[in-house]
């Protein structure tokens, strides 16, 4: 990369090969400690928290030159910054001095960062550029390893920005792979294929982050876990057809399916039960107070235009999964943030749309505000159902003698797995095919080494 001179290679020696991983991840299930032993944990913030592409922020989070937020990436406090040159880096949110946390503020706008410890002041490129009377330094503070060490591979899809610190990772778009063509289509349907990012809903849970990527394509739990949401969803339509309705009776024999598309990423697509024509994803949106109103504005303001209109602030009925920490799903982005072995914390980010085409004019606004009234829809209660489910897990998890977590529904039926031309792997709604894939991809970077290399500006 050009910029960069220095690399600084992680000490060999930090090595998983203790552990029998294939013991651990077996064919239809998995060892209780891969979620509860805290050193497999402290092993994944570096084999894959470091080692892969992990998702850090989207670009309309920092869109002009010195915009920042600060994130984690695993464990280490990172800021996301635009520098002044409009170049994006991940820099250690670490002063290179005594070790503090040196932006303390979750975004903003900034050309430096000074130390609210000692004062020392850092450029948005990472370049220490002057400390507290530095004359009491014998050795030269313009030396390169006092500047902010960085992640050296940073890299954007489509306003998704990831981040590595593994020379060695395949290129971003390769990584991606098959999971780009339902993230083409998930912006697609917006003007300018855009979306911004706008303010989220925070949770938290007692679980360990691999339950939250385990159920994010998981179909056979819906009916049973969201049974109060669904009933609520649909208690005044005449139709009880709203939301995830389509999950009751025989969900395997609709045509929704879930699908494992390489790298760990995994994908759950049910627009297959959408009626195919203008308004379709409208029609399914669920009601919520201030909706009736706003349509019948829309359709007296708008016409015909309505139903296409209204379909751009319908729930997108997709779950897009990728490995290990992104999730995009109806209007929203969910951001998993591994805290300890048993905590971690779920993000659900809003999304707007602009009106990019000048297509739109002054319907933007209305589209927006039921966008965001989606956002207090299955976030604030359904999520609440699974992260109860998460937490009752890791209860489970603390029965020590009783050892596995199966993921075994649909493994070893003939003709129920279908394997496509572009080597992903798809099966009916309620199958854990998805799962059990991904688990083998979480394996392979768990086993092998991880050598991981930081850099700082010259
Ligand atoms: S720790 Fe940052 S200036 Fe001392
Ligand atoms: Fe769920």
């Amino acid at each position: 990369m050009s910029g960069f001179e220095t690399r600084e290679a992680q000490k060999p020696g930090r090595t998983t090969s203790a552990y029998d991983w294939d013991f651990l991840v077996q064919d239809d299930r998995v060892h209780r400690s891969i979620y509860a032993d805290p050193e497999i944990f402290a092993a994944e913030m570096t084999h894959i928290f470091g080692k892969t592409w992990v998702y850090i922020a989207h670009e309309s989070e920092v869109a002009k030159p010195n915009d920042f937020v600060t994130r984690k990436l695993g464990l280490r406090p990172v800021i996301v910054v635009r520098d002044s040159d409009g170049r994006l880096r991940v820099l250690y949110n670490r002063c290179t001095h005594r070790g503090t946390t040196l932006c303390r503020q979750e975004r903003g706008s900034a050309r430096n960062f000074q130390c609210p410890y000692h004062g020392w002041n850092f450029g948005n490129n990472g370049k220490l550029r002057g400390v507290p009377w530095p004359d009491g330094y014998t050795q030269d503070i313009r030396d390169e390893r006092f500047n902010l060490a960085q992640v050296p591979r940073v890299q954007s899809y489509r306003g998704f920005i990831f981040a590595t610190l593994n020379m060695d990772a395949p290129d971003l778009l390769n990584w991606l792979g098959p999971i780009t063509r339902p993230i083409d289509e998930w912006l697609d349907r917006n003007p300018g294929g855009k979306i911004v990012v706008c303010e989220a809903n925070r949770f938290k849970y007692k679980g360990n982050w691999k339950l939250a990527y385990d159920n994010s394509s998981d179909g056979y739990h819906v009916i049973y876990s969201h049974r109060s949401l669904i009933e609520t969803e649909n208690r005044m339509t005449a139709e009880p057809n709203k939301g995830m309705a389509y999950y009751k009776n025989s969900p395997d024999s609709l045509a929704m399916y879930v699908q494992y598309m390489g790298n760990g990423h995994h994908f759950k697509d049910k627009r297959p039960n959408l009626q195919p024509r203008q308004g379709g994803l409208w029609a399914l949106e669920s009601l919520h107070p201030g909706m009736e109103y706003y349509e019948s504005e829309f359709r007296s303001r708008y016409g015909e235009r309505a139903d296409s209109l209204l379909d751009l602030a319908g729930s997108e009925p997709v779950n897009i999964n990728i490995f290990p920490n992104l999730s995009l799903l109806g209007n929203h982005i969910q951001v998993f943030e591994p805290v300890s072995v048993n905590e971690t914390n779920a993000v659900w980010y809003g999304t707007r749309i602009e009106d990019v085409n000048g297509d739109i004019g002054d319907a933007l606004e209305g589209i927006n505000a039921l966008r965001m009234r989606t956002q207090e829809g299955f976030p604030n209660f359904g999520e609440v159902d699974d992260l109860a489910n998460f937490e009752q897990i890791q209860r489970g998890l603390d029965c020590l003698e009783d050892e596995w977590i199966y993921m075994n529904r649909g493994y070893g039926l003939p003709d129920r797995i279908k394997h496509n031309a572009d080597g992903t792997i798809s099966g009916p709604a309620t199958d854990e095919v998805f799962m059990r894939e991904y688990i083998k991809e979480w394996k392979r970077l768990m086993s092998g080494p991880a050598h991981l290399t930081i850099q700082r500006e010259p």
